[in-house]
């Protein structure tokens, strides 16, 4: 699709602060594209909201701290930052794509099968208290892409299934009413599945099994002591015998930047404990100015206010311009 200018777009809930996940899983990716490219971020606050309606004060205090989350990693002037909540052409274009979708189609998106699953609670055994905004968050998400006619997404691997909902609305939208989107493709990074400290198969906020970007070098040897491993004797590279301590093994060449044939011989012979030790320093020290950054970013609240105001008036003119070629196409435009 070459007529398209390559634009990156990725986007955060703010549900807490960002973790490791996160991070090996799209920041150090987001960074890379953002030296090549014009780069949007979207704080997904509406998105965040489909699973804490009943809490949007969470919602609005994480905004700023996913905002200094992603200033802390020292992007290019090219990048934009902003909030959902504050583009009204997204929750248009929300409601045009949810007639492109099929109610079968959201319910087989195994991402949010997966967090049904983990939801039981707050849906229902039977998923009797789902909501049409929960399960319809892929089109929405469609509509953040789409908005702003993004080329490239960075994300990590769990979120392959809402770019494939995404290409597929967009196919579709071109094909009946004309053509507006582009085909955007995903960028995964390498470290891109961080498991939980717990053994889950994914690091997440509401799991309680994170380390975060802003925790302290204190806590982080904390979480990293009282992480599950198994009472096999050696560091060994084993994903499938091994989960635990081969995730603990890739952070560790991770922050190492190095692969992890490269670190095997350093840790094999070490027992756990030590070696729990020595990442916990290698996290710390890689994190080291990162974290800085983000302390003196946090104490500028007029400055903060200042990057979200001009990112997101910019962002709402990009996402407005591509709302009015929507309703050309469509032919709704009366007047
Ligand atoms: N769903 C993403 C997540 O949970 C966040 C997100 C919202 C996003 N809108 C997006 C990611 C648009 C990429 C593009 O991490």
């Amino acid at each position: 699709m070459s007529e398209f200018t390559p634009l990156v777009l990725t986007g955060d809930r703010p549900t807490g602060p960002l973790h490791l996940g996160h991070y090996f899983g799209s920041l150090v990716n987001r960074k890379a594209l953002a030296q090549k490219h014009p780069t949007y971020l979207m704080i997904a606050d509406v998105q965040a909201l489909t699973d804490n309606w009943d809490d949007p004060q969470k919602v609005a205090r994480n905004v700023r701290e996913v905002l200094l989350d992603n200033l802390a990693l020292d992007l290019p002037e090219t990048t934009t930052i902003y909030v959902q909540s504050a583009l009204p052409a997204i929750a248009e274009l929300t409601v045009f794509f949810s007639n492109l979708v099929t109610l079968a189609r959201l319910q087989r998106n195994p991402t949010v099968k997966a967090e049904i699953g983990q939801k039981q609670e707050k849906f229902g055994v039977g998923g009797e208290s789902l909501t049409y905004g929960f399960l319809g968050y892929p089109v929405s998400q469609a509509a953040d892409i789409l908005s702003l006619r993004a080329t490239i997404v960075p994300v990590g691997a769990d979120q392959l299934p809402m770019l494939e909902q995404t290409r597929e609305i967009a196919a579709k939208f071109n094909r009946i009413y004309g053509e507006v989107f582009p085909s955007p493709e995903t960028v995964l990074s390498e470290g891109s599945r961080i498991m939980g400290l717990d053994g889950n198969v994914k690091m997440s906020k509401s799991l309680g099994n994170a380390i975060y970007l802003s925790d302290t070098p204190e806590d982080t040897l904390k979480k990293i002591k009282k992480a599950k491993t198994d009472s096999i004797t050696g560091i060994t590279y084993d994903p499938e015998a091994r989960p635990e301590i081969s995730n603990l093994m890739r952070l560790y060449a991770l922050t190492q930047e190095k692969s992890i044939q490269a670190i095997a011989g350093e840790v094999e012979s070490m027992r756990t404990g030590d070696f729990k030790l020595h990442l916990a320093e290698s996290l710390n020290a890689y994190l080291s100015d990162f974290r800085t950054h983000r302390m003196q970013l946090a104490q500028n609240e007029d400055y903060l206010q200042e990057i979200l105001r001009k990112g997101t008036q910019k962002a709402n003119e990009e996402a407005q311009k591509t709302l009015t070629q929507v309703k050309s196409v469509m032919g709704i435009r009366y007047f």
